[in-house]
């Protein structure tokens, strides 16, 4: 890889909030925020020549954040009697989502050489998408906690609309 080819790349692994990424929902966007911070942190390590020695720390604190941030999830969706197929989405792509990464860590942990910048591409792949798709839902509740959208919207989910 070239020098400017690898620029271009490592550039676009830093994650610039985004208001895009708003759902409405505070709680849900300040943890989005706090994830969006650890990615980074791996970026900044990659950058420093630290990735490999950051990886299994990054590793845990995505593992934790990342169960602390699904629990929260959950029990919004539950709180806001959202329909039980679309909590049921939810958790079964945070369980996807625990798999993969506690896979990467089993690997890394047994001594494969894996990529930091590569693993970096694939969790901030894995989040932005779940931020901008199945994370929809917390703006749809968002909008009807300040009476806009009807409870229905909700029912119908994301995953119907888009
Ligand atoms: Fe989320």
């Amino acid at each position: 890889m070239n020098e400017a080819i690898a620029d271009l790349t490592e550039e676009r692994m830093y994650i610039e909030w985004d208001e895009k990424f708003a759902t409405g929902m505070e709680i849900v966007d300040t943890q989005h925020r706090g994830l969006i911070h650890i990615l980074n942190g791996l970026y900044q390590s990659i950058g420093e020549g630290r990735g490999e020695a950051a990886l299994h720390g990054i590793f845990g604190e995505l593992q934790r954040y990342a169960d602390y941030h699904f629990d929260t999830e959950e029990r919004l969706l539950k709180k806001q009697a959202v329909a039980p197929r679309h909590q049921a989405e939810h958790v079964i792509r945070h369980v996807a989502y625990r798999h993969r990464v506690a896979d990467l860590r089993a690997r890394h942990d047994e001594g494969e050489q894996l990529i930091p910048i590569q693993v970096l591409a694939f969790i901030s792949d894995w989040w932005l998408e779940h931020i901008q798709t199945c994370d929809r839902i917390f703006e749809t509740l968002a909008e009807g906690a300040e009476g806009g959208k009807a409870a229905g919207a909700a029912e119908n989910g994301p995953w119907q609309a888009r």
